[in-house]
């Protein structure tokens, strides 16, 4: 029996759960899979995706850091979104020669949140940074319906070019001092779309503005909460998150664009969260 094989790229990648939530997904229908976790190499990274499916078997994969962009170039057809992001967490094979990019980020965050209970409905939602993990939320966010969305970067020239691609009047950008220095309605949502926490480092948001959001979210997720997340708490936010829902979610995303169904992500939040 052929087993359908996928996989996660990145670099570095041992850190990576993804084999480990997409096994768990399978085995909900008592699917077997085979997914790996492989070393991208920097550089050279399409020589991986040529390698990886050559095998007939090979039916999609995940992209991680750095190669979200790099993937772009290497697919045969891209989503709207995926074009919107200039990036891609995932190839799906249509058939022998024709793969597909997609980008199943921003789906994932949104349906975290949604299963926090956030109400996107004329929101107004802070991005904090520029990189790939807040270009490939912005769209999706956009169409839940929102009031705005600020992107605030160190380097407002970045923050700027990203809003000005979106070319939408709902979309634009600032630097720390603006945001912090304005007196208008409090944001719904703050999302920290940055890798500070990964080295204990907070973006120079200001307490005041922190304090004053509805929820506030750290894209990325630790065994403790993140400092970023912490802050909040003590700030008295009512409501905040690490990023390991958007991780399950866009997993769960993926795997439905390979294998045609939703898995639950639930039962592996808790499995996953317990083994941080
Ligand atoms: P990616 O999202 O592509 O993986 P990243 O390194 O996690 O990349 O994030 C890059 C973004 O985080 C940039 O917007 C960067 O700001 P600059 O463009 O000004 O460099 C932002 N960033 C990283 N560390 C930060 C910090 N300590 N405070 C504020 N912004 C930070």
């Amino acid at each position: 029996m052929n087993i359908d094989k996928y996989a996660v790229f990145g670099n570095p990648i041992e850190q990576s759960r993804s084999p480990l939530i997409h096994q768990t997904f399978a085995k909900q229908r008592q699917e077997t899979i085979d997914y790996q976790k492989i070393l991208g190499q920097k550089g050279n990274f399409s020589a991986n995706l040529d390698e990886f499916f050559a095998d007939p078997n090979a039916k999609g994969c995940n992209i991680t850091s750095p190669f979200k962009q790099d993937g772009v170039k290497w697919v045969t057809e891209l989503s709207p979104a995926a074009v919107k992001a200039g990036a891609i967490n995932t190839i799906i094979r249509l058939d022998e020669n024709r793969f597909r990019g997609e980008t199943t980020d921003g789906p994932g965050l949104v349906l975290d949140l949604k299963h926090q209970n956030f109400n996107f409905e004329n929101a107004r939602i802070l991005l904090i940074g520029v990189g790939g993990a807040a270009r490939g939320v912005i769209l999706p966010i956009l169409e839940q319906g929102v009031k705005d969305i600020t992107i605030v970067n160190r380097t407002k020239q970045k923050a700027t070019e990203l809003a000005n691609w979106f070319a939408n009047d709902q979309v634009c950008a600032a630097d720390f001092a603006e945001v912090n220095a304005s007196l208008s309605q409090p944001f719904d949502l703050i999302v920290n779309c940055t890798s500070a926490s990964l080295s204990g480092q907070v973006p120079d948001i200001s307490e005041y503005v922190l304090s004053r959001a509805n929820m506030v979210y750290d894209m990325v997720y630790l065994s403790e909460p993140t400092v970023f997340v912490q802050l909040a708490k003590t700030l008295g936010v009512a409501n905040t998150s690490d990023g390991l829902g958007m991780l399950i979610g866009q997993a769960a995303h993926s795997f439905k664009l390979w294998r045609g169904y939703m898995p639950d992500i639930e039962p592996v939040m808790q499995q996953i969260r317990r083994m941080l």
